[in-house]
């Protein structure tokens, strides 16, 4: 895992938002993964700003989110088909048919989960998948005690989750039960996991992501097995890893051709 440090989430989000940029220009056919949440907030508004003020052209790019409740309507304020619309999508010119998120809605939600499953593999794989990470360790909607093998299906959230969720919801009672989301095994088939975790309160998980063992009581850990995961982190996240010195000396120490 590569593990790149910054002082605060502005300038780590501008290195995600570079990694993405460099890709794009590079296949500009390139299939994203998106993240939903308080976290990817930044990188969205500099990929926009990329698009208005850059060229950043999307217009071939195909876009797979990680996860959807299950009973909202596309157009509820708290669906991330909304979330996705209003803080990235109207604001670059990617066409709507290139664009997947779990259907929340479907009547036959396993059909609906395979099918979801069959696009991503037509549209060639997941060149960069772009993850948060619950306070209890989860990626996309991957609670405590998911397989680490798991495809995309139906999932139940935990208390911790719903509670962490309760503001888009105006409380925690109205937060639905049930999620779609991309299995574990599903993210770990993507060429790249771009992971961002800002903030003291993701410390914890942060650091059995890092330095704890694989394990299904922190999915998050499964990214160990991952080839290629480039995890950016500001200073409070990054607080509980031991080897903290270690990985920001091995930052200063990159080569040219692995600089962001
Ligand atoms: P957050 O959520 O970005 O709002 O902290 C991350 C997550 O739960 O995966």
């Amino acid at each position: 895992m590569e593990i790149i440090i910054r002082p605060s989430s502005l300038e780590g989000s501008l290195i995600a938002a570079r990694i993405v940029d460099r890709t794009v220009r590079e296949k500009p056919h390139a299939v994203l993964g998106f993240a939903t949440g308080n976290t990817p907030l930044p990188l969205y508004e500099e990929l926009a700003r990329l698009h208005r003020d850059k060229g950043l052209d999307f217009s071939s790019v195909v876009a797979f989110n990680l996860d959807e409740y299950i009973g909202l309507p596309t157009d509820h304020p708290a669906s991330f088909h909304h979330y996705m619309r209003r803080n990235l999508f109207d604001h670059l010119n990617i066409r709507p048919e290139h664009i997947h998120i779990p259907d929340g809605q479907a009547e036959n939600i396993p059909a609906s989960c395979r099918k979801y499953e069959s696009e991503i593999r037509s549209a060639g794989g997941i060149d960069i998948q772009i993850l948060g990470i619950g306070t209890n360790g989860h990626i996309g909607f991957n609670e405590p005690s998911s397989s680490l093998a798991s495809r995309t299906r139906i999932k139940t959230l935990t208390p911790q989750t719903r509670r962490d969720n309760a503001a888009e919801f105006g409380g925690v009672d109205n937060v639905p039960c049930h999620v779609i989301t991309m299995g574990l095994g599903t993210i770990l088939e993507s060429r790249m996991c771009l992971l961002l975790a800002f903030g003291a309160k993701k410390a914890q998980a942060v650091a059995r992501m890092i330095e704890g063992p694989v394990t299904a009581s922190l999915p998050a850990s499964v990214l160990q097995l991952h080839p290629r995961t480039v995890i950016i982190l500001d200073r409070e996240a990054a607080a509980d890893l031991e080897r903290v010195e270690y990985y920001e000396w091995t930052d200063t120490q990159k080569p040219d051709w692995q600089e962001y």
